[in-house]
């Protein structure tokens, strides 16, 4: 049975400085909603309600928006916003959830690893706190389904480009049935003709608790970072790891482009932004070569 999750949220977030300096990437808001809250509605909706957040100095704000927040509350009930006082109280209540400290951020590998005294000696899985996925909580559901099926680790897969792969890790697999695979091997960023496949890493996955005595093992990487691409190649070794395709869409919120490309997705499927927002996109694009001439 898997039931607890972890979620890893204590990265720095360079690649948004200096908005990351003081506030979490994951606290971004895709609109009115940060994206931590999506990760957290997909393990709900998939049954999984204990999470374990790996935080870090500057990430309190994700602390604070689980929390109860008597004063909005009250501020809300006294304006009569009875609609968003629901959805306030809602967020509240939703988890109860536990935080770890990762006391130095010595990479996504060393985070899971201090996850292990919340987790202890059972499987889990891994959400990335920067990763939605569209149907989320059918991939997590498919996933431990899969782990149920075959009793090891199991990670999620999904397309990309085959001019891409230099962005991901990259599994070579061996297929067993539609959408499930056997892991041979994980190559971090190849480049498109080192690459064994266009199958990405994608954020979610399932571990046995064996993936924390490999942590251990696993020694730093690029950067000086404990990769989790490192220690799930040195669980290779020992069990077979399976992997589980995402069919549905994955929208990265952790570089400014494709944070920027999941607004406006979002945005153009809300009916509320929708009739507003694509005449003026239209106007905008039509005048695109103005705007960047503009000095
Ligand atoms: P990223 O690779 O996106 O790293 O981490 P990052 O530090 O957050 O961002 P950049 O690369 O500097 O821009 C993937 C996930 O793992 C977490 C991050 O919070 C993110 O959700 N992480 C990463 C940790 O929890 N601890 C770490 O030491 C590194």
């Amino acid at each position: 049975m898997i039931r607890k999750a972890v979620l890893p949220v204590a990265g720095w977030g360079t690649r948004f400085l200096p908005a990351t300096k003081a506030m979490p990437k994951e606290m971004f808001p895709i609109i009115d909603k940060p994206v931590i809250q999506f990760i957290v509605e997909e393990l709900l909706e998939a049954g999984i309600e204990n999470i374990i957040f790996i935080t870090g100095r500057h990430k309190r704000p994700i602390e604070h928006h689980f929390d109860i927040n008597t004063d909005l509350e009250k501020h809300l009930e006294e304006a009569g916003k009875d609609k968003v006082l629901e959805n306030i109280k809602e967020i509240s209540h939703m988890i109860n959830p536990i935080y770890l400290r990762q006391k130095e951020q010595l990479g996504l590998g060393h985070a899971v690893l201090t996850a292990e005294p919340a987790v202890g000696n059972e499987p889990f899985l891994v959400s990335l706190g920067d990763i939605i996925l569209e149907k989320g909580s059918e991939v997590v559901r498919g996933m431990v389904e899969t782990f149920e099926r075959f009793g090891k680790s199991v990670i999620a897969l999904h397309e990309v480009d085959g001019r891409e792969v230099s962005k991901y890790g990259i599994a070579k697999v061996k297929r067993i049935e539609d959408g499930i695979y056997i892991v041979e091997d994980l190559i971090e960023k190849p480049s498109p003709e080192e690459a064994p496949s266009n199958l990405a890493i994608v954020g979610r996955y399932v571990f046995t608790p064996k993936i924390f005595d490999m942590l251990r093992r696993t020694k730093p990487g690029k950067g000086g970072e404990i990769q989790l691409t490192d220690a799930m190649r040195l669980l290779l070794d020992e069990e077979v790891i399976y992997a589980y395709k995402v069919q549905t869409r994955v929208y990265d919120t952790g570089n400014p482009v494709d944070y920027l490309k999941t607004v406006f997705e979002f945005a153009l499927r809300r009916e509320d932004i929708r009739d507003e927002l694509v005449p003026y996109l239209q106007e905008v694009i039509s005048k695109q070569t103005q705007l960047i001439d503009r000095p």
